[in-house]
């Protein structure tokens, strides 16, 4: 059975990118039991810069006293890294990159992550050039920059506000099939 980690960015617990992204879940299918982390309830410091993850193989290396010794755990153990964010400021949420920043622990020294499956669910206000198009890039750049195989994204700009967006068939269809489509990819061999 392959392994799904959920990075949840947004600091709303049940706001828009989340609801988008119980749709891709059910796409996806309850079979795979995916893990849903969501970044703002854990305990994450800023990267430090302070070099220790370049001196260390097989491990993180990183050892600021927070939460991240789990959440390099879970990432280690999964097959696909599906990350979900709202665009915050032409990026994604504050949260969610202390959180990146930190996973490159896994990158830098020897790549841990190499070969394992991403995946992005983006939710913004504007439409998809007022920064959903720069996180896109930005997640494409990570991919290639860790030799992971990116899977694709799914943008949903702009997004209704709920209660709006729970009503918006069109959008719940087209989270679902991203999840279907990450099915039918997870049953494939990783690009080489
Ligand atoms: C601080 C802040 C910054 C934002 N910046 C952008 C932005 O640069 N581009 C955009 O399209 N939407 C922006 N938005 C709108 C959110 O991306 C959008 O409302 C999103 O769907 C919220 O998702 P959530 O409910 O999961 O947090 C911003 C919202 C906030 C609160």
């Amino acid at each position: 059975m392959k392994k799904i980690v959920v990075l949840e960015g947004s600091p709303r617990a049940r706001g828009n990118t989340a609801l988008v992204t119980d749709w891709v879940l059910e796409g996806l299918g309850r079979a795979f039991r995916p893990e849903r982390v969501r970044v703002a309830g854990l305990d994450i410091l800023p990267c430090r810069e302070c070099g220790d993850c370049w001196k260390t193989k097989g491990a993180a290396g990183c050892r600021p006293p927070d939460d991240m010794p789990g959440l390099y755990d879970r990432v280690l153990d999964c097959d696909l890294l599906v990350v979900t964010s709202p665009v915050f400021c032409w990026g994604v949420s504050g949260q969610l990159k202390v959180a990146i920043d930190r996973l490159l622990a896994l990158v830098f020294g020897e790549n841990l992550l190499k070969h394992k499956r991403l995946a992005l669910v983006l939710t913004g206000g504007g439409d998809e050039f007022d920064g959903a198009d720069l996180v896109v890039h930005a997640c494409r750049n990570l991919a290639r920059f860790a030799d992971l195989d990116y899977l694709g994204q799914l943008v949903v700009a702009p997004c209704p506000d709920r209660p709006r967006l729970g009503r918006d068939a069109r959008i719940r269809e087209q989270a679902r099939r991203f999840g279907r489509e990450l099915r039918a990819a997870l049953g494939k061999k990783p690009q080489p």
